[in-house]
């Protein structure tokens, strides 16, 4: 190659890095594949290593990432956030060490930490006095993005440092901690979802008409870059704290140190980092998660070595971007190449319609792949995805494998682009699309068999109505004979509808209709849950079930009156006051009562419960033991109480849990405003509480014990709080 070949060469690159740096940290939406990025910027280093006269102060090679968006205010890093050289197998993991025995000298005692590399996106949280006062994204690395009211909603970072040796990761003795809490501390970590939460709020998103996410770390990006933090709120992001930007006062000398630090304050580390003093046993410890990674909740991309002394990292210090002290050992990209043989669509049981891949078989991490989710019809689009291309697929964890993107280079003009079909096809009813939304639906609600089937699914399903020995199959058999059109038709079933039936003897049909029979008197918030309303899951039909106490009430209900409720908002309301306007609904409640299912709260009704709250003003914090804080409320104000939201004068009591917010937490000490724990609310209830209470959110049964009064029950701060976190 001619240098002028090569400098348009190296352009090019350039100009394709920084395309998938924008859509990978802007637009939160990779169009190729990490293994295809990393090539780029190894040929990119490569050309500009050789000729080093080709660098230009703009090429990716010289920063770490992309600029910040715009929503969000810019955050200069005091110290800079670094980024990580790689290495693809051990020879390179050998050779970086070569490199830091030259550097340190070849008798240097040399230890190792060895940390999972977690697949979401940097942080760095600043603590002053113990209080996270500012939390930013990486960004470049040397700006970010202040994102602290959105990190303020993660569970897992602590708002106030040292009140608890506790962490999400288990690590928890309930213990209070007298660690000394450094007066200025900046955690770094990472920010991830689990790959289990990140399917299932891609359902959600889904069933919603929004856009789904291609990776939990997409999800994790998106959420975290929310500009409404009550969105991001309730969004399952996780923390892991791995190092310190800066830190007064306390002194630690090496990362295993570092790492033990930042457990005590209270951050979740994760439990798989070791330290190792020969190479060897590091390697083989990487080694080991390379096989095991699919045991793992959440993603990793690879593991980290770093080398464990500070001293020694500062004497290496940093090349570029990426310190010589430690190294990403990547693990080989589990996704392969494959052919896009058909796009065929699902049905849901809002009707949503979502496609689905059908790839040539091809083995990704030993598994073999027949099938990928392709989310959404934008999804198909954005990427220019057309059947016959050949596409990357991605294997996450044990969840069913995506199509990342085609590969336009391998076309040959025969693939055909995708268009989502005009009807349904299960019913051939034509499909709609409302506005501003993602998803195409099938409006036959009534009718459609397959949306018959998906809700029949759903009501039997685990999390509702909890049916033994009925599943797709069953369902399946049920809806195509023509024997169940709705859920209520479960309970007209009778042993003559089997006599036929291969495979239905007398015994096992006597055990599914015995099944059947029993689940009529399920708790109120599983038969609301079985209803398939949008947005209506468990924690949400609790509440609609502890206030309302019956479906008849529940129903009756107007959108403003559901939305005033404590942990619900206008889209909930909105959409559960919309279902039972519909006749459809009243018909099938109509029905379900007929057949027998019980329709109110077991025990008492809400008239009957106790007022022993009355006019009493409460206001939550921290993470309670044993119930959300949605079920607080709903119990508070079951009982006569209100919640507010804010500490004031007004309020009567401030309920902690574990790592309270600073704010109320100070306003309410200079207030003089008791302070109570779970147990102290449960007291305070005490005789009041019916057994409704107990059987839904006293899960230790601690209400029905605790006798202490009130008073005795108001400590000075909350670390005289005796939480069980167990
Ligand atoms: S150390 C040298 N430790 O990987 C300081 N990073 O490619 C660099 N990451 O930006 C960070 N798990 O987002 C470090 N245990 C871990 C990590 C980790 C995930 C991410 C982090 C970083 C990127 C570097």
């Amino acid at each position: 190659m001619t240098l002028d070949d090569l400098s348009r060469r190296v352009e090019a690159l350039r100009e394709q890095i920084r395309y998938h740096n924008y859509r990978y940290y802007v637009l939160d939406e990779p169009v190729i594949s990490d293994a295809e990025y990393d090539a780029l910027m190894r040929e990119l280093r490569a050309l500009e290593a050789a000729h080093p006269e080709l660098v230009t102060p703009d090429s990716p090679t010289q920063r770490v990432g992309a600029p910040p968006g715009e929503q969000f205010a810019k955050v200069q890093h005091v110290v800079p956030m670094l980024s990580l050289a790689n290495a693809s197998d051990e020879a390179e993991v050998r050779a970086w060490y070569d490199r830091v025995l030259r550097l340190l000298g070849n008798d240097a005692q040399v230890a190792f930490v060895v940390e999972p590399k977690i697949d979401g996106l940097a942080v760095t949280l600043i603590y002053r006095d113990g209080i996270l006062v500012r939390g930013a994204t990486r960004g470049d690395g040397e700006t970010g993005e202040d994102v602290t009211a959105n990190l303020r909603t993660i569970p897992s970072i602590p708002l106030r440092l040292g009140a608890l040796a506790s962490n999400s990761e288990g690590q928890t003795n309930g213990a209070p901690v007298q660690a000394i809490i450094p007066p200025l501390i900046e955690v770094r970590g990472e920010v991830y979802m689990r790959i289990a939460d990140f399917l299932r709020l891609n359902e959600q998103l889904a069933a919603s008409g929004e856009k789904v996410a291609a990776n939990p770390r997409n999800a994790a990006a998106g959420s975290l870059r929310q500009k409404d933090p009550a969105i991001t709120a309730r969004r399952p992001l996780r923390f892991f704290a791995y190092g310190i930007g800066q830190i007064e006062r306390v002194q630690v000398q090496t990362q295993w140190e570092t790492l033990n630090l930042l457990r005590t304050l209270g951050f979740p580390v994760n439990r798989d980092a070791r330290r190792f003093e020969r190479l060897d046993d590091a390697l083989a410890y990487c080694r080991e998660w390379m096989t095991r990674r699919d045991e793992l909740e959440y993603e990793v991309d690879g593991v980290v070595i770093k080398i464990d002394s500070f001293a020694q990292q500062a004497q290496l210090g940093v090349a570029g971007r990426d310190p010589r002290w430690a190294i990403a050992f990547k693990f080989p990209a589990r996704e392969a190449v494959s052919r896009l043989i058909d796009i065929v669509v699902n049905v849901g049981r809002t009707g949503v319609i979502t496609p689905n891949a059908v790839i040539e078989p091809v083995n990704i991490g030993g598994v073999t792949v027949r099938n990928a989710s392709l989310h959404n019809a934008d999804y198909i689009a954005e990427r220019d995805i057309r059947i016959g291309d050949y596409v990357i697929v991605k294997r996450a964890g044990d969840v069913i494998p995506y199509i990342v993107g085609p590969i336009v280079a391998r076309r040959d003009g025969s693939e055909r682009p995708w268009q989502m079909p005009a009807t349904c096809p299960a019913c051939g009813t034509p499909l709609e699309r409302a506005e501003g939304e993602v998803a195409y639906r099938c409006p036959n609600f009534g009718i459609c068999p397959a949306q018959i089937t998906r809700r029949i699914e759903h009501f039997v399903s685990r999390g509702a109505m909890d049916i033994a020995g009925i599943g797709e199959k069953q369902v399946q058999l049920f809806v195509e004979r023509g024997w169940v059109q709705d859920v209520a038709d479960l309970y007209m079933l009778t042993p003559d509808h089997f006599a036929n039936v291969e495979g239905y003897g007398p015994k096992r049909v006597a055990n599914l209709l015995s099944a059947i029979a029993d689940s009529k008197n399920r708790p109120l918030h599983r038969l609301i849950v079985g209803l398939g309303i949008r947005y209506v899951g468990e924690v949400v039909a609790q509440i609609l079930a502890d206030h309302f106490g019956s479906l008849d009430a529940l129903a009756a209900a107007s959108a403003d009156e559901i939305d005033a409720l404590e942990g619900i908002g206008p889209a909930i309301a909105a959409s559960v006051a919309e279902y039972f306007l519909r006749p459809e609904s009243k018909a099938l409640i109509a029905k379900l009562k007929r057949v027998g299912v019980r329709t109110e709260a077991q025990g008492t009704a809400r008239a009957s419960r106790g007022n022993a709250l009355a006019g009493k003003t409460f206001v939550i914090t921290g993470t309670l033991p044993s119930m959300s804080r949605e079920e607080a409320s709903a119990l508070i104000t079951a009982h006569g109480g209100k919640v507010s939201g804010n500490v004031s004068k007004k309020t009567d009591y401030l309920v902690i849990g574990a790592e309270p917010g600073g704010t109320k937490f100070a306003k309410a000490q200079e207030l003089g405003i008791p302070m109570i724990d779970e147990a102290g609310l449960l007291a305070l209830i005490g005789a009041g509480r019916t057994a409704d209470d107990q059987a839904t959110s006293a899960s230790d049964g601690r209400a029905a014990t605790a006798s202490v009064p009130p008073s005795d029950n108001v400590p000075e701060s909350p670390r005289q709080l005796d939480l069980d976190l167990s």
